[in-house]
């Protein structure tokens, strides 16, 4: 932008306003759109695949007509009047209209009407988006915490034990109604993925049910939308809706699924022995502490699940994507996930997870020291967490078509 202030005449000054807005508000717009990493979805309230959102639409546009026409009833009463009985020094004094039995009951009688009518949509419009659980019904159970989302199943139970369990990444069926009991395992939080309905929040010690739906099989944006601390807007899922088909394909195996046990001496195994005791000589704390992996003993609940982490394309909570054909295999994606397991905090500010580097990181106020490992066993780990897939068929993301990604789709 040109900053060459001085000698500028006024008329060239607004020209250049009238230049420079539109590109500032393309660049706000690509901002509130893109955020600012590799991430490139929209969040669209206008999504009308979804129920929910059709349903607000309609009943905004009732309201908004409404008010357009008492505006202009208004406005034409005002300007009438104002004309009609303007002061007239020669005229009698204007005419009273106190006791006017006709023009008060009228007066009391319209707005009577508009706001039933506009309560009888509203209400209308309630009854309808209320959670309306039955045998049909697909239930979810959204955890918000400081800073990631657990998405589980309670009807899916695990073959395994507990239940289906995904982190940051919630799946859902197109064309039902899927019930969502959110709470929240800290402060407040925000579930809010507009392409599929409406904002909730996450409260502690409080669940409410609610319900989405979209008609559209595709990979939505989430976010939190209550200001919840350091990384709060670092705190992203995914909302990938699935047709019926793949969808029972998908908690069928999830529920089936144990995490595959590495071959002997390999990588992944050593990165499983990391992942599940630590090392103990230099402090580095186990990840299992935190973190469920299903079909192993890791069972913590501190943390995301892990489950399926090598088939999830997000990391941090959706601050990294792994969309490109090679995923978790291509080479910046894997220096993410080094750097992620090395040093969270750093990378993402108010991360709870340990350091393994030995640096500083805080832990509800109280200054904590990491442990080391060495970046061998930094990668051991992440080979480890990148053999954590479901079975081919499950793959969620595999052809699923991300709304509003430039590339429209996924490999
Ligand atoms: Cu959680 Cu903002």
């Amino acid at each position: 932008m040109n900053t060459n202030h001085h000698q500028t005449p006024g008329h060239s000054r607004f020209r250049r306003v009238r230049r420079v807005l539109p590109l500032a508000l393309t660049g706000l717009a690509a901002t509130l759109l893109t955020g600012c990493q590799q991430v490139s979805q929209s969040l669209s309230i206008g999504d009308m695949s979804s129920g929910y959102n059709r349903e607000i639409f309609w009943m905004s546009v009732w309201a908004i007509a409404l008010s357009i026409i008492i505006f202009i009833g208004v406005s034409y009463a005002l300007f009438y009047t104002v004309n009609k009985f303007r002061e007239d020094k020669h005229d009698a004094p204007p005419a009273q209209f106190h006791g006017n039995n006709r023009l008060e009951v009228i007066l009391v009688v319209v707005p009577v009407i508009i706001v039933v009518f506009l309560s009888v949509l509203t209400v209308r419009s309630m009854a309808r988006l209320n959670p309306n659980i039955n045998a049909d019904t697909v239930n979810v159970d959204v955890l918000g915490r400081q800073f990631w989302w657990n998405f589980s199943y309670p009807e899916a139970a695990a073959a395994a034990g507990g239940v289906v369990t995904n982190g940051n990444e919630i799946i859902m069926p197109t064309r039902q109604k899927v019930a969502l009991t959110i709470t929240s395992g800290d402060v407040i939080h925000g579930f809010w993925a507009p392409n599929i309905g409406g904002q909730r929040a996450a409260m502690p010690a409080v669940k409410k049910t609610w319900q989405v739906d979209t008609d559209r099989a595709g990979a939505y944006q989430g976010n939190c939308s209550q200001l919840c601390g350091a990384s709060h807007a670092n705190m992203r899922y995914k909302v990938v809706a699935l047709d019926q088909d793949r969808y029972n394909t998908f908690i069928t195996a999830a529920s089936a699924y144990r995490a595959p046990e590495p071959a002997p001496g390999s990588a992944e195994a050593r990165g499983y022995t990391l992942f599940m005791q630590g090392k103990t000589e230099t402090g580095a704390l186990a990840c299992a502490a935190c973190h469920r992996v299903q079909g192993t003993p890791a069972a913590g609940a501190a943390g995301p699940d892990l489950s399926f982490f090598g088939t999830r394309r997000t990391l941090g909570a959706g601050m990294w994507e792994a969309m490109t054909a090679e995923h978790w295999e291509a080479a910046d994606a894997k220096a993410r996930l080094h750097e992620w397991i090395k040093h969270s905090p750093l990378v993402k500010p108010g991360s709870l997870m340990p350091t393994y580097d030995g640096s500083e990181y805080r832990v509800n106020g109280k200054v904590q020291k990491g442990g080391v490992l060495t970046d061998a066993e930094i990668d051991d780990v992440a080979a480890y967490l990148r053999t954590l897939q479901l079975p081919e068929e499950a793959d969620y993301w595999k052809g699923t078509p991300v709304q509003g990604a430039p590339q429209g789709g996924t490999q």
